[in-house]
């Protein structure tokens, strides 16, 4: 019996380091695209939740493609009250760890598709959780769109935001919208590794 506790007891011991050290901590990093037609940001943020489930396989990823749902628009009712698509949406964003959230500049901003899902959560949302910025645009001069624009909203929101950061233009892409330049690509690694470092810790 005293050997079958002490087998039991080492047992334990080592998933809690295999946990801790392996690279085993349980986390569900939600990449968030705030596209209605485009191809190019949903690739991006599909670049960085491919990117980050590479260097930890023992994550789960999701996309939420804002293409794939009808997200009604706030009015001020209750949550209860609006379509299972919108419900769904927010459910997911409340049950995750962490998450990257990409959008199009749109005159100079974010775009109103993605501003309204802002507006369907909570104010703690993003509370002790990493959420990691990405942008494309066609014009190079609005690279700072994601963090003068995006960031005051995520921070409103009570999020950890990377240091790193991914502004893509249209020339990044090939004509099918892959992600070929390798400096952007560069880019995309670090921010992954920055969201996972981070976000592992505040599980730990
Ligand atoms: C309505 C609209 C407004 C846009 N405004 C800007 C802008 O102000 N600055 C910019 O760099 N690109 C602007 N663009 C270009 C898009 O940001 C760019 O094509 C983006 O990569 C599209 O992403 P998507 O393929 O994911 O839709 C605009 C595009 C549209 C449709």
């Amino acid at each position: 019996m005293l050997l079958y506790l002490i087998f039991w007891k080492v047992i334990q011991e080592i998933n809690i380091i295999n946990q801790k050290h392996g690279g085993m901590i349980y986390m569900k990093l939600i990449g968030l695209s705030g596209s209605l037609i485009g191809e190019k940001t949903p690739k991006l943020v599909s670049e960085v939740l491919n990117q980050a489930k590479h260097m930890n396989p023992n994550i789960e990823i999701e996309l939420i493609d804002l293409r794939n749902y009808r997200v009604e628009f706030v009015d001020g009712r209750p949550l209860t009250s609006y379509n299972s698509d919108t419900q769904m949406i927010v459910r997911k964003i409340l049950e995750a760890d962490c998450f990257v959230i990409g959008t199009p500049i749109y005159q100079a901003s974010i775009t109103g598709v993605l501003k309204n899902l802002f507006d369907h959560l909570p104010t703690n949302v993003f509370e002790s959780k990493i959420v990691g910025i990405v942008t494309t645009g066609g014009s190079n001069k609005h690279f700072l769109v994601g963090e003068n624009q995006l960031k005051p909203i995520l921070s409103f929101f009570k999020s950890i935001i990377p240091s790193n950061n991914v502004f893509a233009h249209s020339s990044c892409f090939d004509k099918d919208s892959n992600l070929i330049d390798e400096d952007i690509i560069n880019r995309v690694r670090r921010l992954a590794k920055e969201i996972l470092f981070f976000q592992e810790r505040i599980n730990d």
